[in-house]
């Protein structure tokens, strides 16, 4: 028979401390994994939070780059991300030879890569960033011109808050591409009292109807302090759990239903027990790859988080 949540997160919780191990979830999990976890946040939070526990296993739940940064800034610790297949398809959508080609066309240009890319992307870049800092990094370049990988829609959103040219990259987010104009303009029409929060991945014509762009972080937190009681969320679903949760008088209208990431939803509480039990799988980055990898994140955490916003 197959066991029930609190089984799980009974077994969870026992062996977690036997292996003195932490658990990170990011916040588009299912809502029992997020519950489950010691903490919750957006990319930023999660590789701040990986950075500084003295914990030697972490749990990730979350998807593989995430997995990557943190063993990226935990070398010592053990790093299990609960299924190998979770990976994020915006990341895969630049290899480190395209990357390594591109530069050679564009020399001396600097390279700055979003957090969701391969620790062998990061190790070719000058600096990353998240969808928290992406503006006050591109800012601290010093270079007029930079190419920006590999989130097109993010790098359009940055560069309409600084005068600095970015060169794009083509990919996308394909979940946060399912958000559509339409859906904002019709549900500002229903609850036109509600304020619309959506997140940079979101197309330019979806942030231009936005009130704030925000990290999921930053939602979080514009969520418990503003005043608004009705908010339109451009992001993936699975934030809507902790946004209702920790607002439990506010309203939050999803942009679309359609914004779910598959491979987010694929960590289940089973997976995380199997993983604690297995003490697998683990993500490794190779040495060489990790110390290159390593100086474009440091140089990010050290600007650390700065949200952005619009009008
Ligand atoms: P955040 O860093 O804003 O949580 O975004 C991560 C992500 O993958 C968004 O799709
Ligand atoms: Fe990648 Fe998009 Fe999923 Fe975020 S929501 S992990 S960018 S596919």
């Amino acid at each position: 028979m197959a066991n029930s949540d609190a089984e799980l997160v009974g077994k969870i919780l026992d062996l977690k401390k036997k292996r003195g191990a932490v658990i990170l979830a990011h916040n588009y999990q299912r809502a029992e994994v997020q519950d489950t976890a010691d903490f919750v946040g957006d990319s930023l939070e999660l590789s701040q939070k990986a950075a500084g526990t003295d914990a030697p296993v972490i749990i990730f739940c979350g998807v593989h780059f995430m997995a990557e940064t943190a063993s990226i800034l935990c070398p010592d610790k053990t790093v299990l991300l609960p299924d190998a297949k979770a990976g994020c398809p915006m990341a895969n959508m630049i290899t480190v030879e395209k990357l390594l080609a591109k530069k050679k066309e564009l020399p001396g240009v600097p390279v700055v890569c979003y957090v969701n890319s391969s620790a062998a992307v990061k190790a070719e870049s000058d600096i990353c960033c998240t969808s928290a800092n992406a503006v006050k990094v591109v800012e601290s370049v010093d270079a007029e011109e930079i190419l920006f990988v590999p989130d097109q829609y993010l790098g359009n959103y940055v560069s309409t808050q600084t005068t600095k040219k970015l060169i794009l990259w083509p990919g996308y987010c394909p979940t946060h591409v399912k958000i559509r104009a339409e859906d904002i303009s019709r549900l500002r029409k229903e609850h036109p009292q509600a304020i619309a929060i959506v997140h940079p991945e979101c197309r330019p014509e979806v942030i231009a109807l936005a009130n704030h762009v925000l990290s999921t972080g930053g939602m979080i937190r514009f969520a418990r302090q503003t005043e608004a009681s009705e908010l339109i969320v451009g992001t993936e679903v699975g934030l809507l759990h902790r946004l209702k949760k920790e607002n439990p008088s506010k309203k939050f209208i999803p942009a679309s239903e359609q914004a779910i990431c598959p491979n987010m939803k694929l960590i289940t509480l089973e997976k995380v027990l199997w993983a604690l039990e297995e003490m697998a799988p683990e993500v490794k980055v190779p040495e060489d790859i990790r110390i290159r990898a390593k100086r474009a994140v440091d140089r990010m955490l050290e600007i650390g988080q700065a949200e952005q916003k619009v009008g």
